[in-house]
């Protein structure tokens, strides 16, 4: 059964390997590091690591991160971030159900607009879900060589 939550500490070894999926040529994260990591994060009430487990097994992730706001009348906005489906199980929904959960999130949280980067080739994918480009760059400063 197909079952979308929150990370907890015990999926952090498989959710370590599918994030590696992103950038297999990343430094992977120390597990106890990991840990700490994701105490921070689920503490924040501001980050929310979810994950998609097919009978117990983990299968994909996606974050969302809430930015408190100091316009548009105070109302947050949200940032979708590490999206990734396992490879051997792409193409089954597992995408699509991790950003409907974040989506859900953030309207809870009233946030007014989610913002996301991607590769130019999945504009059309989260094109299902209403994200537009909006005439803006996505621009990055690398901080480490
Ligand atoms: C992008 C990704 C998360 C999609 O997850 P997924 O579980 O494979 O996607 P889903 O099965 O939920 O997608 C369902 C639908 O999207 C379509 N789809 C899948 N990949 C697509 C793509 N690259 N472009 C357009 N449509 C796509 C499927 O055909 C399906 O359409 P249908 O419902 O009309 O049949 C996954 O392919 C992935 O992990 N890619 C590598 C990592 C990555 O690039 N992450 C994004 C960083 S921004």
């Amino acid at each position: 059964m197909m079952n979308v939550r929150l990370a907890r500490e015990e999926d952090l070894p498989q959710l370590i390997s599918i994030l590696s999926q992103l950038n297999p040529r990343a430094k992977r994260c120390d597990p106890e590091r990991a840990k700490e990591v994701l105490r921070k994060l689920s503490k924040s009430g501001q980050q929310f690591l979810m994950i998609c487990e097919i009978d117990g097994k983990i299968v994909g992730t996606a974050e969302l991160v809430i930015k408190h706001n100091l316009t548009h009348g105070c109302k947050p906005y949200g940032f979708i971030e590490n999206v990734v489906v396992d490879e051997k199980y792409r193409g089954k929904g597992i995408g699509v159900k991790l950003i409907e959960s974040c989506i859900k999130i953030a309207r809870e949280k009233g946030c007014y607009k989610l913002v996301l980067t991607c590769k130019e080739e999945l504009v059309k994918w989260y094109g299902k879900f209403g994200f537009r480009e909006f005439g803006e760059k996505a621009l990055r400063l690398d901080l480490e060589e």
